[in-house]
């Protein structure tokens, strides 16, 4: 296969991926002001990860990224859902979201609120359209499984519980790992073994892609924690120290700054390890998790 650059994977796949993003959600016959608050958070152009990390791992395979376009358009509406409901006043109460008026800002709570339940339930619609691209049904069945156990309460919701429950209180760093890996790990570690079923991978693997995933999304979590303490607000266009001003526990709060700066090196290092063991055509997968790493935004 021809190398690509991350930059000319991600430049393709993206554009590939906002335009379904928005053809799905134009099409419906729906309310107008509903379908205007659904596109406004998902056309506010996030950073796209999961879906690069599906797309990625497919082209890991050999396989044609594509092949994961519908789930990583479902996964994308998980997220964007996700972050909606975090910035309610009730949750996070944040007023900044991908450089722009959070969506309860614009247009309030009671929309906000139904736009996440729409797309949550709108995302299981488009998986079950899997069956157009000529994957097997058992296939399809398989991963909205894997996604409705990754996003709800045993996953990123049951996540976002414990992390509310753990303001105020001084957790360890075990318990602050289990909030990390449920908030935000499961939807990057469904990201990646939706791909790798779609990629036919074997269960061997997928084993070690789950090690991967465990690394990377520790690390996202801790970057992300890091960002809200000393990012630029200009460039991870939300607020800067949200955690600070709802007492969560981070990790910079944990192990000092320079303490979880070298936890967030140690996950990368061992995230990389797990890669090489799989002797996959893996760069670009390796790429993103750099860029997970040491992003600005
Ligand atoms: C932010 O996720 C919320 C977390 C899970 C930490 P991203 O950093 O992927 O947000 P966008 O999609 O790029 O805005
Ligand atoms: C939220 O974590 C993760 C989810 C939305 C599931 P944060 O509250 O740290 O995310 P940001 O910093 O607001 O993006
Ligand atoms: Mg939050
Ligand atoms: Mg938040
Ligand atoms: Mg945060």
């Amino acid at each position: 296969m021809n190398k690509i650059s991350l930059s000319a994977f991600s430049d393709k796949y993206k554009d590939i991926l906002e335009k379904e993003l928005k053809k799905n959600v134009e099409k419906l016959v729906a309310p107008n002001n509903l379908k205007d608050s659904m596109l406004y958070s998902l056309n506010a152009g996030g950073k796209r990860i999961r879906p690069l990390l599906l797309f990625a791992t497919l082209q890991a395979y050999g396989k044609d990224p594509l092949k994961g376009l519908l789930a990583a358009t479902a996964i994308e509406m998980i997220h964007t859902y996700s972050l909606i409901h975090d910035d309610l006043p009730s949750m996070d109460d944040d007023d900044l979201r991908r450089g722009l008026p959070t969506n309860h800002k614009v247009y309030g709570e009671a929309t906000a609120i139904l736009a996440g339940d729409a797309l949550l339930t709108y995302s299981f619609q488009i998986m079950t359209n899997m069956n157009q691209q000529h994957i097997p049904a058992d296939r399809i069945l398989t991963t909205i499984n894997l996604l409705a156990k990754a996003a709800g309460a045993e996953g990123m919701v049951g996540g976002q519980v414990a992390d509310i429950e753990g303001e105020n209180k001084a957790l360890n760093q075990q318990e602050l790992e289990h909030i990390h890996l449920h908030k935000t790990g499961k939807l990057l570690e469904v990201s990646i073994i939706i791909g790798a079923i779609l990629a036919e991978a074997t269960s061997s693997e997928i084993k070690k892609l789950q090690q991967f995933s465990y690394h990377l999304g520790l690390a996202f979590q801790i970057r992300d924690d890091i960002l809200d303490l000393e990012g630029d607000e200009a460039l991870i266009g939300k607020p800067i120290g949200s955690d600070m001003d709802n007492h969560k526990s981070t990790y910079p709060k944990i192990l000092t700054m320079d303490g979880a700066k070298r936890e967030l090196d140690q996950h990368i290092r061992q995230a990389k390890d797990q890669l090489i063991g799989l002797h996959l055509d893996s760069a670009i997968l390796e790429e993103i998790t750099d860029l997970i790493a040491y992003r600005n935004n």
